[in-house]
C-alpha cells in the first residue's frame, strides 16, 4: 500500500505523471482523496504500466463517481458500462473516434466529470491525443473579454456527431458499433464560464463539436458566428494543450469539466485500442 501519489507535471498548464502506483491495490481513502485532488488539479493524468481487466477499471471508475450514461455508442459485451475505442489497420483513413476537439458528451443535462481511458493497443507512431485546459483559456483573457463571456452560455447538442446523417461515417468504423439518433437534435445550455464543482475555478465551457450555438444578454446573430470561431481558435490555441503519446497499460483520466480534447488521425495502416469508462458528477454545470 502506498502512502503517497508520486507526482511528475508535464507541462506548466496541464498534465502530470504518477508513476508507481497500482490501482487495483493502493488506492486507500487518503490515497483516492488524493488521486481526486490532483486529477482536478492537473486536469490530466497518466498513470502507467496498470493491468486491467474491463470489470476492473469498472471497479475502479465507481471511486471517482458513479456510471455516466454512454449515448449512440454500443458497449463492449463483457461489460455494459466500457466502450472500446477501436480502429482497425484496415478501415479508411479519413475518420476515427473523437478526432474533433470536444469534451465528452457535454450535451447532456449533467456531462460525466471524468473519463478513463485505459490502453490495450496502440500504434508505434501516432494516435496521440491532445488535450486543452479550459481553465487557463479562461484565465488568460483579459478582463474586459472575462466580463462579456460571464453572462453568456453555450447551446450544446450532439447534432453534427450523432444524427441521422453521420451514419454512414460512423458505420466506416469496424468494431465500434454507432446508432445515430433523431434524439441527437435535442438541445443543453450550459454557462459559458463555469465555476469547477471541486476547485472553484472558473473555465470556458466550449467546445467546437457540442457547442453548437451561444445565448447571451447583449449577443446580436451576426457577432454569434465570429464569436464562435474566435472561441474555437482561442481555446484549442497550442499554449492551453498537453499532448500524450500512449503505451499499453497506461491509463489517463481527465476532467471534461475543465478540458476538452481531440484523439489525432495520423496512423493509417496501424491499428489502436482503448478501454473507456466515464464517471458521472453530482451537479449540473453552475456559472462562475
Ligand atoms: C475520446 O474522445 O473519448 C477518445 C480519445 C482517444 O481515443 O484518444
Amino acid at each position: 500500500m502506498k502512502s503517497s501519489l508520486n507526482v511528475e507535471p508535464l507541462t506548466g498548464v496541464l498534465g502530470a505523471r504518477l508513476p508507481g502506483i497500482d490501482l487495483k491495490s493502493d488506492l486507500d481513502k487518503e490515497l483516492l482523496a488524493s488521486l481526486r485532488a490532483t486529477i482536478c488539479e492537473f486536469e490530466v493524468v497518466i498513470i502507467p504500466d496498470q493491468i486491467l481487466t474491463p470489470k476492473q477499471q469498472v471497479e475502479f471508475s465507481h471511486l471517482l463517481g458513479p456510471y455516466s450514461p454512454v449515448p449512440f455508442v454500443k458497449p463492449i459485451d463483457e461489460h455494459a458500462e466500457v466502450i472500446k475505442v477501436v480502429k482497425e489497420n484496415t478501415e479508411p483513413e479519413a475518420f476515427n473516434f473523437g478526432g474533433v476537439w470536444h469534451s465528452d458528451f457535454s450535451f447532456l443535462p449533467i456531462p460525466p466529470a471524468f473519463t478513463i481511458l485505459y490502453a490495450i493497443d496502440v500504434p508505434s507512431i501516432g494516435g496521440d491525443t491532445v488535450w486543452a485546459s479550459n481553465t487557463a483559456a479562461y484565465s488568460h483573457l483579459d478582463s474586459k473579454t472575462q466580463t462579456l463571456l460571464n453572462g453568456m452560455s453555450g447551446i450544446h447538442s450532439a447534432s453534427a456527431s450523432y444524427s441521422p446523417d453521420q451514419q454512414d461515417l460512423h458505420s466506416q468504423l469496424s468494431n465500434m458499433t454507432i446508432e445515430t439518433s433523431e434524439k441527437a437534435k435535442a438541445t443543453q445550455e450550459h454557462p459559458l464560464i463555469c465555476k469547477h464543482p471541486e476547485t472553484g475555478k472558473p473555465s470556458l465551457f466550449f467546445n467546437p463539436t457540442y457547442v453548437r450555438g451561444l445565448k447571451g444578454p447583449e449577443l446580436k446573430t451576426e457577432e454569434e458566428e465570429n464569436l464562435m470561431k474566435w472561441l474555437n481558435q482561442w481555446t484549442t490555441g497550442i499554449q492551453f494543450t498537453f499532448r500524450h503519446k500512449w503505451s499499453p497499460g497506461d491509463l489517463v483520466i481527465w476532467d471534461n469539466r475543465s478540458t476538452q480534447h481531440i484523439a489525432l488521425n495520423d496512423y493509417k495502416g496501424a491499428r489502436r485500442e482503448l478501454n473507456r469508462t466515464t464517471a458521472s458528477d453530482s451537479v449540473p454545470p453552475s456559472p462562475y
